[in-house]
């Protein structure tokens, strides 16, 4: 059995507390401070994943304890000693690939360094979720009615990782792209590069209220520390898919648009019997804030690699190349990994639920009709 580890790291202040109980009621600052010098630690002991043919892995999710924001403004050479120091945990307790979690693939080259630093392969899981999260976008669309052929799709995050994959991906289904990313520079480069590669017309702009408003499908993949779609913007029965972590999307929009359908793009479930058990309290299970039997798609990427003995850096960098993206969900469903139920704003997104939103984008155009008549 070939076994994987995978970095995490808490999202927010409010996130320790599910790493360490302990934290629970702490300032602030006492947090903050803490975190600086903390060293990783194995958190969480997985084991129970097996494939319908009876292939089975073991892993260990190890925190690099650092918050979004620390992980891009603490000297780069330390942030990756602090990730090269988890895997190392991993590696002690037996690890033969290792994942890197949310902002741990983000920060730096993308991977490309820490794979070179570490004595295993080490993937981003980034593959994984773009193959999920345009299948949770479309499904998105289909719940809502939208005709994905005819919509703008507009993608927040354009020349990342995820977001420039997902373009190349997505223009085959869609009618529009619009692409947006801060760095104008840098995104009018990617655009005169992609622009004449993709079977629909597309546009730039850094102005990501003027995308959305444009947009019957949204997909976001910053790595913003802060909300970056607010519901003023959205169109009526618009779909987002959001794969960024931490989340872009508003919790405004929740309350104020229940006409919009806001979905986690990057949740998988997982074959087998799996059990996140906590390393320090061993019987305890480890919240993950999903549903049972689910993981994020980055996770799902190593533990797919480790189950298909693809010990190799699989994902890294920018750039990604869309034939792996494919490679790797063939691979994800030979092994018995499924996209997750849909789920937004820490709540399952049900039938009725999907019924209501349809039906409060329905009443909300009827609104707009009568107000121009
Ligand atoms: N759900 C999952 O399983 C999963 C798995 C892996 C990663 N993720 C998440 O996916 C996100 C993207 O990852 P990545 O590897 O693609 O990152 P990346 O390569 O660093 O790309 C980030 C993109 O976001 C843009 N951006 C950053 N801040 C922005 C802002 N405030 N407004 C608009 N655009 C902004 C960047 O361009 P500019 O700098 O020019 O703005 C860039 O285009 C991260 O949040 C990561 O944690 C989720």
């Amino acid at each position: 059995m070939r076994k994987f580890c995978f970095v995490i790291h808490p999202l927010s202040l409010a996130d320790i507390a599910r790493y360490e109980p302990g934290a629970k009621g702490k300032g602030e600052p006492i947090l903050r401070k803490i975190m600086e010098w903390m060293p990783p630690w194995a958190v969480v002991h997985v084991t129970g994943v097996r494939t319908p043919d009876g292939r089975e892995t073991e892993g260990w999710f190890v925190a690099a304890p650092l918050l979004p924001e620390q992980l891009i403004a603490l000297p780069r050479d330390e942030v990756y000693a602090r990730i090269q120091r988890a895997i190392e945990i991993g590696i002690e307790l037996g690890a033969e690939i290792a994942g890197l979690g949310a902002f741990t693939a983000v920060v730096g080259d993308g991977g490309v360094t820490i794979n070179q630093r570490v004595g295993i392969p080490v993937t981003t899981g980034n593959s994984l979720t773009i193959a999920a999260g345009l299948q949770s976008l479309f499904r998105g669309a289909d719940e809502m009615g939208v005709d994905a052929s005819q919509a703008t799709l507009a993608v927040i995050g354009a020349t990342g990782s995820i977001g420039g994959a997902c373009i190349e991906l997505a223009a085959e289904r869609v009618g529009k792209i619009v692409m947006v990313a801060r760095n104008e520079t840098r995104l009018r480069k990617f655009h005169a590069q992609k622009a004449p590669e993709l079977p629909v017309p597309s546009s730039y702009t850094t102005d990501i209220g003027a995308a959305v408003r444009q947009a019957q499908l949204v997909l976001t993949a910053t790595s913003a520390t802060q909300d970056v779609i607010e519901p003023e913007d959205l169109q009526t029965g618009a779909v987002v898919c959001e794969l960024s972590l931490p989340h872009d999307v508003s919790r405004r929009v929740a309350l104020e648009r229940p006409d919009v359908l806001v979905t986690e793009g990057g949740n998988m479930l997982l074959p087998g019997n799996p059990r996140f058990e906590r390393v320090r309290e061993p019987g305890t299970e480890f919240d993950l804030n999903l549903p049972p039997r689910t993981a994020l798609a980055c996770m799902s990427e190593t533990m797919v690699l480790a189950l298909e003995d693809r010990l190799e850096p699989f994902t890294l960098g920018r750039g990604i190349d869309v034939a792996r993206v494919r490679e790797m969900a063939a691979m994800a469903q030979r092994c018995g990994f499924e996209l997750a139920g849909m789920r937004a704003f820490d709540a399952a997104i049900d039938r009725a639920k999907i019924e209501a939103t349809r039906a409060a984008a329905q009443a909300r155009r009827a609104r707009t009709v009568a107000q121009h008549v």
